[in-house]
C-alpha cells in the first residue's frame, strides 16, 4: 500500500505545497515565489512574507491537489515545515496544516527544513541511500551535515558567520546585480576569471569543517572600495568569478575531508546555493578524484519547495514521528532536533 503525503512549506518567501507519493514519487509540486516582492528592498521583509503566505497558501494547496488529482480524502498525512525559519512565514503554514489535519481527521508531521533540503536528493536518485555526507548551502543556513539514517543526522561543521547564499547575495548587492545574488554571481562569474583576484579562503584549524565567510566578505568590499578610490575601473565579471571560486574551494574541501573521515561512499548538495554551477562541477572532480559518489538535486529541489518537505515528511511519518495540535513554530529549531 502507498503513501501519500500533502506537504506546506512556507518558512521564508515561498508558498509552496507538494503531494509526494512514498517519498520518492512527486506528484505535484507548486511553489509561488515571491522574489519580486522582496527584490524591491533588497532582501526578504519578514512581515511582507506572511501576508503574502497568508493570501496564497489556500490556492497553492488547492493547485497542488488538483495537479496530482487528487483530494484531502486520499491523502494519509500531511507535512509542513516548522522550522527554521521566519517565525511568521513559518506560523501560516503550520496553521494551515493543522486546520486541514484536524478537519479531516489526518496525522501531522512537522518538518524541519533543513532536513527537506538534504532530502530532496532522494526524489532523483533511487540509488542514493545513507549513509552519506551532505553540504547544505542555502540563503540561512550552511551546514555540513553526516546523514546516519533517513531520520538522523549529525552536525559535522557550520559556518561561523554568514551563510554560503547570504555571501552570495551581499557581494552581489556589492557589485549593483540585484537579490537573489547567487543566480547572478553564478552567470556573470562565465565570462570572468576565477583567478583574477586570490581573495582569501579561511580554513579553521581547530574546527577543519566550520567554515567562514566574513573575511573574504570584507577582502572583496575592500577591493571594490580601494578601486573605487583610485579611479580604477571595476571588472564585475572577474570579481563574481574569483569570489565565487573561493566560496566552492572552500565548500568543496570541507565535504571532501569530511567524507573521507567519517568513512563515506556518497557526497551530496542541498539547498538553494547546490544549483551553482561551479560548485557542482568542482564538486564532481574532487568526488572523483577520491572515489566518492556524487549527488546533487536538479535547481526546481535546490531552492525551497514542498516537495522536498513531503520526501523528509515521509520518513519521519514511517518511522511513526506525530506532531500534536500544539505544534508551533519554531525559528531557530536545529537539525535533528524535534520540538514535538
Ligand atoms: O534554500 P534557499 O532557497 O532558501 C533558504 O532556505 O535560505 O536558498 C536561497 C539562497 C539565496 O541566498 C540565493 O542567492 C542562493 O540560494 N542561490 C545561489 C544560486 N541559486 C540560488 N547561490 C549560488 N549560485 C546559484 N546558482
Ligand atoms: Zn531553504
Amino acid at each position: 500500500m502507498s503513501t501519500t503525503i500533502l506537504a506546506i512549506e512556507s518558512s521564508c518567501d515561498e508558498t509552496a505545497a507538494a503531494v509526494v507519493t512514498d517519498g520518492r514519487t512527486i506528484k505535484s509540486n507548486v511553489i509561488y515565489s515571491q522574489i519580486d516582492l522582496h527584490k524591491l528592498y533588497g532582501g526578504v521583509v519578514p512581515e511582507i512574507a506572511s501576508r503574502k503566505h497568508v493570501e496564497k497558501i489556500n490556492d497553492v494547496i488547492q493547485e497542488a491537489l488538483e495537479q496530482a488529482e487528487t483530494t484531502l480524502d486520499d491523502i494519509d498525512a500531511i507535512a509542513v515545515t516548522y522550522g527554521p525559519g521566519l517565525v511568521g512565514a513559518l506560523l501560516v503554514g503550520v496553521s494551515a496544516a493543522k486546520s486541514i489535519a484536524y478537519a479531516k481527521n489526518k496525522p501531522l508531521v512537522g518538518v524541519n527544513h533543513i532536513e527537506g533540503h538534504i532530502a530532496a536528493n532522494y526524489i532523483e536518485h533511487e540509488d542514493l541511500k545513507p549513509p552519506f555526507m551532505c553540504m547544505v548551502a542555502s540563503g540561512g543556513h550552511s551546514h555540513l551535515v553526516y546523514v546516519k539514517s533517513y531520520t538522523e543526522f549529525e552536525i559535522v561543521g557550520k559556518t561561523r558567520d554568514d551563510a554560503a547564499g547570504e555571501a552570495f547575495d551581499k557581494i552581489a548587492r556589492a557589485i549593483d546585480l540585484g537579490y537573489p545574488g547567487g543566480p547572478k554571481i553564478d552567470k556573470l562569474a562565465k565570462e570572468g576569471n576565477p583567478e583574477a583576484f586570490n581573495f582569501p579562503r579561511a580554513y579553521m584549524p581547530d574546527a577543519p569543517y566550520d567554515f567562514s565567510f566574513s573575511g573574504l566578505k570584507s577582502a572583496v568590499l575592500n577591493h571594490l572600495n580601494s578601486c573605487e578610490m583610485k579611479n580604477i575601473e571595476i571588472n564585475k565579471a572577474d570579481i563574481a568569478a574569483s569570489f565565487q571560486q573561493a566560496v566552492v574551494d572552500v565548500l568543496t574541501d570541507n565535504t571532501i575531508n569530511a567524507a573521507k573521515a567519517y568513512g563515506c561512499d556518497k557526497i551530496a548538495l542541498a539547498g538553494g546555493v547546490a544549483s551553482n554551477s561551479s560548485l557542482k562541477e568542482n564538486m564532481a572532480l574532487k568526488a572523483e578524484k577520491n572515489n566518492l559518489m556524487f549527488y546533487h538535486p536538479s535547481p526546481i529541489y535546490c531552492t525551497d519547495n514542498a516537495a522536498m518537505i513531503g520526501v523528509a515528511g515521509y520518513h519521519d511519518f514511517i518511522t511513526g514521528e506525530r506532531a500534536g495540535w500544539d505544534l508551533n513554530a519554531v525559528p531557530n529549531l536545529k537539525i535533528g532536533e524535534r520540538a514535538f
